[in-house]
């Protein structure tokens, strides 16, 4: 017999199924929001194979930009719907090698850290994401990063479909001014960045236990931390 909680999520994602999806597509900084400064998803469908290429910056156009933002400044990545699959969210930083611009750079290599998470928890009887149902996302590029051309990529993991987790990927181009002397690590590689079989993706969030708190260890930081759970709202 199904339970509440699954009749509940098949109740809520039925509206929706028209829709589809969403996609990240305009970048918020404090003196503009843009959106030729993103890599264009040109798919409205997710990421599936985590361990593809393309899980850096999503199948796009080319962006035509590449913005400054200070070093510590609130910056935002707005959607064309809002993120209606349960699941945790992300921001990374990758830094452009020596010799190119973040307009070139493919996104490979080592060069990637993690300056974000969004969690969530069992609250008390359904998963709580903290980017469920927004429309926008915001987070702080931290202060002590270092000057230079970045991709700036938001990452979102939809876990609709147990053991089949869907990304919901965008890059932003960026020139991160006015920075620090913090020396980001532990880089990753994308793909490479986790393990497919990690507990944060084969989470089975229809089967779930009062109480439990999504685990987000799966991926590296800068500052270095071990993100868990998250702020929860209040229904
Ligand atoms: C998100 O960041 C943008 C750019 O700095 C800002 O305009 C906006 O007010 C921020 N929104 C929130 C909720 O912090």
């Amino acid at each position: 017999m199904p339970s509440t909680t699954t009749l509940f999520w098949l109740v809520m994602c039925l509206p929706h199924l028209a829709l589809a999806h969403y996609r990240f597509q305009e970048l918020l900084t404090p003196s503009q929001s843009t959106r030729t400064a993103i890599r264009q998803p040109t798919i409205i469908d997710p990421m599936l194979d985590a361990t593809s290429p393309l899980m850096r910056c999503n199948i796009h156009t080319p962006a035509t930009e590449t913005v400054a933002i200070d070093a510590g400044s609130n910056i935002g990545f707005k959607l064309d719907n809002v993120i209606f699959h349960p699941g945790p969210a992300a921001l990374y930083l990758g830094k452009v090698p020596e010799g190119q611009s973040a307009a070139e750079w493919d996104g490979s290599g080592r060069s990637w850290f993690k300056i974000k998470n969004w969690g969530g928890v069992y609250d008390p009887v359904m998963w709580d994401f903290e980017v469920l149902n927004k429309l926008q996302v915001n987070a702080t590029i931290p202060a002590n990063t270092p000057s230079g051309e970045y991709l700036l990529r938001v990452e979102q993991i939809g876990l609709l479909i147990p053991q089949e987790p869907q990304y919901y990927l965008s890059c932003a181009q960026v020139r991160i001014v006015n920075g620090g002397t913090g020396k980001p690590e532990p880089l990753v590689e994308i793909p490479g960045y986790f393990a497919p079989d990690d507990p944060g993706l084969q989470l089975d969030i229809y089967h779930p236990v009062a109480g439990e708190t999504y685990r987000v260890c799966i991926l590296h930081s800068f500052p270095p931390q071990c993100f868990q759970g998250g702020k929860s709202k209040r229904r």
